[in-house]
């Protein structure tokens, strides 16, 4: 059986691919540019450097790593070299639209379209937000139990990288799923200031919301995130106060498993919040 190339291999979904795949004995070749034990090094931005980490490979999982413009290189070569690639794409694009008008909708757009031209098989995983992402509030809660943001009561359906991989993996080892567009989300919508309660009570110390003003909490993204990516995150989160976030049940039609609550995810990650 020829290795699947997993991009990202160290991120929170790529490290879930990679030990999902070997725990069904499916041959692995993790990719990053400070690639785990076993792992290639490759940028995905240089094409070149990817090359030799294609030989004997049919079957890639593809991220967005840096700039779109230097992904959409790799992907050409990948239409060149492979037959089936799944790309962890978004939820931001919006299929109602020939333009997108997110950034982030744009940017994911843009890779897929590149794949969609490339002569490939290939599948779009199209998460909505991150449990992951709740990982930016440990400093403070580990700090004085406080989470300081803007729109608390947004109300988002947090997805588990367990639950993105584990489509990646079927879609990379099974049939059916050329041409597939998956909307992934969580079990069920809950508030920011919910996720910040239950996170505190898996970690075993109580943590709360405190609310602070839109241009506060967009300096504070400022310091670790560009600012159309901070710009778009803030506004959609907006968007989801009084409008809660879509479910889908492609988790489940797709593995044949329920998909994962939030509550599981914190308690998997109790120890990074304390
Ligand atoms: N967060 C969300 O709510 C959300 C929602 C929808 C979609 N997404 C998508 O999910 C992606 C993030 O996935 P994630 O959380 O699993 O990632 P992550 O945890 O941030 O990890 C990024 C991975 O990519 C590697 N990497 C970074 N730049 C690279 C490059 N230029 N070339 C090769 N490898 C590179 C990193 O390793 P090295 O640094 O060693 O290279 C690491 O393995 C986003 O970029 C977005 O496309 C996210």
């Amino acid at each position: 059986m020829k290795p699947i190339l997993v991009a990202g291999a160290t991120g929170n979904v790529g490290s879930q691919v990679v030990a999902q795949l070997r725990a069904r004995d499916v041959p692995v070749r993790p990719l990053s540019r400070n690639p785990p034990p076993g792992g290639v090094r490759g940028d995905l931005a240089e094409p070149e450097t990817i090359a030799p980490a294609l030989d004997d490979v049919d079957t890639v999982f593809l991220m967005l790593a840096g700039s779109a413009e230097g992904l959409v290189r790799t992907v050409s070569l990948l239409g060149e070299r492979v037959k089936r690639v799944v790309f962890l794409s978004s939820g931001a694009v919006d299929d109602s639209l020939t333009e997108q008008v997110n950034a982030i909708g744009a940017w994911h757009r843009t890779v897929e379209e590149a794949i969609e031209a490339a002569g490939v098989e290939w599948t779009f995983l199209r998460p909505h937000g991150f449990a992951a992402n709740t990982l930016g509030w440990a400093p403070s809660i580990r700090a004085d139990g406080v989470v300081r943001g803007a729109y608390g009561e947004a109300s988002m359906t947090m997805i588990h990288e367990k639950d993105m991989a584990a489509v990646a993996v079927e879609a990379l080892t099974g049939s059916g799923h050329d041409g597939a567009k998956y909307a992934l989300t969580g079990t069920r919508p809950m508030t920011q200031i919910e996720q910040v309660r239950i996170i505190g009570e898996a970690a075993g110390r109580p943590a709360r919301w405190e609310e602070i003003p839109h241009e506060e909490a967009r300096a504070a993204l400022l310091t670790r995130m560009p600012d159309f990516i901070v710009d778009t995150m803030l506004n959609a989160t907006r968007d989801l106060v009084g409008t809660p976030g879509p479910v889908t049940s492609t988790v489940e039609d797709v593995t044949g498993r329920p998909g994962l609550d939030f509550e599981v995810w914190a308690a998997e990650h109790a120890a990074e919040f304390r």
